[in-house]
C-alpha cells in the first residue's frame, strides 16, 4: 500500500543486495541495532564480543578493525576507545582500587601519570616510580596490583628491562600492561617476547599514531590473551559508555593496509638522521634505542630482533643555548611542524622541560633542554636540510 511521503522518506521501499565484497570492509554507523524479532531480543548476550545489540557495544565496523589490531599485535581479545589516553584510563580505573599499589616507569607517558596522580588523591592508591632500565628499582608491596610499561618509554626513549620487569611482576603476582603505542605490535609481539616466550597481560595502544597515519584521528585500543581480564575490562568498557564512531574506524582500518610501510620508512629515516645529528656540535646528546649509547640499547636489541625503532629522536642541546634558543630554532624549522603526536606523514617537533618531568634522578641524561622529532614521510635529506639551517639560525640568535 502506497504509504505517506513522510513515512517514505524515513522507510526506503527497496534494499538494494548487500552480498557483494570490496576491498575495504563496509562501514556500519550505528546507536540503534535493530533486532529481528524478540526472541533476538530477549537472547543477546552482551559478554559475547560479537553480541550487535546497541551502538556503543560495537558493529561489524569496529569489530574488524579490533580483531585486526588483536591479530597484529598477538592478543586475542580487544576493546576500543576514543582515543589512546582513554584506553590507558579504562585500564587504571579498571583495575585500581582503593588502597591498591601501581607502579610506572619514570618516562611514563606524562597524562598517564597524571591521571594516576588524580586516582591517587581521590582513592589512595599509591603511585610508585622506577627506572625502566633498572629491574632493582622496582620492588612491589603486597599491595601492588598493575606495573605500567613502556617500550620504548616517552620522550627520553630508553628501552626498559622487559623481560626482566615482567618476570618480577610475575612472580609477585602482579598484571602488566604496555604502553605498545611505539612498537605498533610491528616491532616485537609484547605477547611472545625474550628468549623465555615472556607475555604481558595486556596492552595499550594509541591507534591515534601509527596505525591512522594521518594525523588526524584519535582512537586507542586494549589488547590481551585473558578472557578472564577481557571480561572484566569489557565490563568497565560498557558501564563507562566507551565507543568510537564508526566512520573513524573505518579510516583506520583503511590506513593499516600501509602502516608496515610507513613504520619501517619513519624507523629508517629516523635511523638516517640519527647518524646526522650525533655529529652537530650543538647538540650534547641523541636518545634513540637503536644507538648504541642510549639507556636500555641492550635490551632494545634483544626484543626488537628485526631492528624497527619507529620514527622519534630525542635531542639535548648544549646547556649554553637557554629556552629563548631553542625556541628560535624551533620557529625556524619549516618542515618540521610544532605540535604533539607522532606517526602521521608531517614530520614534528616539541620542545620539553624534562627537570618537571622526571622523578628520579637519570644520570645518563645530560644538562640541557630537550627536543623530540617525530619522523613523518618526507625524504630524509630534506629534513637534514631543515634542521641544518635551524641550527644555523639557533647559533645567530645566540650571537645577537
Ligand atoms: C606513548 C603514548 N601513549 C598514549 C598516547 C595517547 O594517545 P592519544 O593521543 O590517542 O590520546 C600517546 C600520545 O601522544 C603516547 O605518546
Amino acid at each position: 500500500m502506497k504509504k505517506n511521503p513522510q513515512t517514505e522518506l524515513i522507510h526506503a521501499p527497496r534494499k538494494a543486495p548487500q552480498l557483494i565484497s570490496t576491498v575495504q570492509p563496509p562501514l556500519y554507523r550505528a546507536s540503534t541495532i535493530i533486532f529481528n524479532n524478540t526472541d533476538a531480543l530477549f537472547n543477546r548476550h552482551w559478554t559475547d564480543a560479537y553480541d550487535y545489540s546497541y551502538g556503543t557495544h560495537g558493529t561489524p565496523t569496529t569489530f574488524t578493525l579490533g580483531d585486526h589490531i588483536a591479530q597484529i599485535e598477538g592478543g586475542l581479545y580487544h576493546l576500543l576507545a576514543p582515543s589512546g589516553l582513554s584506553a590507558i584510563n579504562l585500564v587504571n580505573s579498571c583495575l585500581l582500587s582503593q588502597g591498591d599499589e601501581v607502579w610506572v616507569p619514570d618516562n611514563i607517558y606524562g597524562p598517564n601519570m597524571e591521571h594516576l596522580r588524580n586516582l591517587q588523591q581521590r582513592y589512595g592508591i599509591a603511585v610508585k616510580v622506577y627506572n625502566p632500565v633498572e629491574v632493582e628499582s622496582f620492588n612491589p608491596s603486597d599491595k601492588a596490583k598493575l606495573l605500567w610499561l613502556e617500550a620504548a618509554g616517552s620522550v627520553t626513549l630508553e628501552f626498559p628491562d622487559l623481560s626482566g620487569l615482567v618476570k618480577k611482576a610475575q612472580a609477585h603476582s602482579i598484571l602488566t600492561a604496555l604502553d605498545n603505542t611505539w612498537g605498533a605490535g610491528l616491532a616485537f609481539n609484547a605477547f611472545d617476547f625474550g628468549e623465555d616466550h615472556l607475555s604481558v597481560d595486556l596492552t595499550v595502544h594509541a591507534l591515534t599514531k601509527y596505525p591512522s597515519g594521518g594525523g588526524d584521528i584519535l582512537m586507542g585500543s586494549v589488547v590481551t590473551r585473558d578472557q578472564k581480564l577481557h571480561h572484566q575490562l569489557f565490563r568497565m568498557h560498557a558501564i563507562q559508555g566507551i565507543c568510537v564512531s564508526g566512520d573513524d574506524t573505518a579510516q583506520i582500518q583503511r590506513s593499516l593496509a600501509s602502516m608496515q610501510l610507513r613504520y619501517q620508512q619513519q624507523s629508517q629515516s629516523a635511523l638516517t638522521l640519527l647518524n646526522w645529528l650525533k655529529q652537530q656540535k650543538e647538540l650534547v646528546q641523541v636518545l634513540h634505542p637503536a644507538d648504541p649509547d642510549s639507556a636500555g640499547h641492550a635490551y632494545w636489541k634483544d626484543i626488537c630482533k628485526d631492528g624497527h625503532s619507529a620514527g622519534l629522536v630525542s635531542v639535548i642541546f648544549d646547556a649554553q643555548y637557554n629556552l629563548n634558543d631553542i625556541r628560535a630554532f624551533c620557529d625556524a624549522l619549516t618542515l618540521f611542524k610544532l605540535g604533539f603526536s607522532w606517526g602521521g606523514p608531517v614530520s614534528l617537533v616539541m620542545l620539553y622541560n624534562l627537570k618537571e618531568m622526571r622523578v628520579l634522578e637519570h644520570k645518563h641524561l645530560k644538562q640541557g633542554l630537550l627536543v623530540r622529532f617525530c619522523i613523518g614521510l618526507e625524504h630524509p635529506d630534506d629534513l637534514i636540510q631543515d634542521i641544518a639551517q635551524a641550527l644555523q639560525h639557533l647559533k645567530q640568535h645566540k650571537n645577537e
